[in-house]
């Protein structure tokens, strides 16, 4: 397929809790395996609640923790080959959550967005403040402002920072990683409108991250949608906005906020705790709070199947199921 740089087959990565004397370690399926492409100019949205694997599946694309199994390879080139790794990091690169901690607060500018090329790169230092400079212009701060620390910039300035350094090395992947979630709405909005102009001008594919379906549904292409480690729905962001199709993809929707009043969906509540990764339900993961769970659900886990233009694993997911509380929403 032409325009893919990135390819994810049963990505999976858990981790061995150690439990004290006697006790046999715990393993938390914190990925249990994901299968997606990312394609130059295009974006990946990953969405589902905090716990479900989304920050694990971050570190498992950018190579700063090998996957427990399945297969990813990068601009063609298989990750698993240690060789492979450390050539093909250089395009992999990742946006934090947290302005404040991801920037060194001892560090100016020059030398925070300068790094990447100081390690990797053969430049003088005016070569690379000049570089540096640049890309400041490129996402929206002052060259002139190249000497200052992080604490005098706002939170969204700093997070163009981030977003500066990150393209230094001219990746083919930015992965973003609850990249607007600390930001204030209006701050938010311009972060995203500079990710999205970066995008075409660099031809990146995007991973997004986001708990929150409001904030990709202008920058998705693709979307998934997690659930304790594990996509339930996957496929063009069009398709499942306009007809979701597994219930927490619907309850996460209608949980959303819809301008157009006419557009309004019927809610359905999203109650109850999300299980924990290390002691996962039977059958299906969502059982216990799903509204339309039959005895079937609590026995076999439904895997991903391709139903009305997408992939869904949802036992239930061909019927037109109504909405559970259709007074509530009146
Ligand atoms: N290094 C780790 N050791 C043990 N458990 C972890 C580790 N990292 C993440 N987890 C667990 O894996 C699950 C998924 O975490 P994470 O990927 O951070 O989710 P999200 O980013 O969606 O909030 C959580 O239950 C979390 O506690
Ligand atoms: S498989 Fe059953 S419990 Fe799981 S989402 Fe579908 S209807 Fe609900
Ligand atoms: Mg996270």
């Amino acid at each position: 397929m032409s325009g893919v740089v990135l390819e994810a087959t049963d990505l999976a990565r858990f981790y061995q809790l150690k439990r004290g004397f006697m006790r046999k370690p715990a393993t938390v399926r914190a990925l249990a395996g994901a299968s997606f492409t990312l394609k130059a100019g295009k974006t990946l949205a990953v969405v589902g609640e905090s716990g479900c694997g989304k920050s694990t599946l971050a570190r498992a694309v950018t190579l700063i923790e090998e996957p427990t199994s399945g297969k990813l390879i990068i601009d063609g080139k298989d990750t698993s080959s240690a060789a492979n790794r450390k050539e093909l990091r250089e395009k992999v690169q990742i946006v934090f959550q947290d302005p404040y901690g991801s920037l060194n607060p001892r560090k100016k500018v020059r030398d925070i967005i300068g790094e990447p090329l100081a390690i990797n790169r053969d430049h003088s230092a005016s070569e690379r403040e000049g570089l540096v400079k640049e890309m400041m212009v490129k996402v929206g701060l002052r060259p002139e402002h190249v000497t200052r620390y992080p604490h005098m910039f706002s939170g969204g300035q700093r997070q163009r920072i981030a977003i500066a350094r990150a393209l230094m090395l001219r990746p083919q992947v930015l992965v973003a990683d609850e990249p607007v979630s600390a930001l204030d709405l209006s701050v938010q909005a311009q972060v995203l409108n500079l990710l999205m102009d970066l995008q075409a001008e660099f031809d990146l594919a995007y991973l997004f991250i986001s708990h929150d379906l409001s904030v990709v549904q202008h920058i998705a292409d693709e979307l998934m949608v997690m659930y304790l480690g594990r996509p339930v729905e996957q496929g063009a962001k069009g398709r499942i906005f306009q007809t979701p199709r597994h219930p927490y993809t619907r309850a996460l929707l209608s949980a959303t906020p819809v301008a157009d009043p006419a557009k309004r969906r019927q809610r359905i509540p999203l109650t109850g705790e999300l299980p924990s990764p290390l002691n996962p339900p039977s059958g299906c993961a969502f059982h216990r709070r799903c509204p339309f769970a039959i005895e079937q659900c609590r026995q076999d886990r439904p895997e991903l199947r391709s139903v009305d233009s997408r992939l869904v694993a949802c036992h239930r997911a061909e019927e037109d199921l109504p909405a559970p509380s259709a007074a509530a929403a009146a």
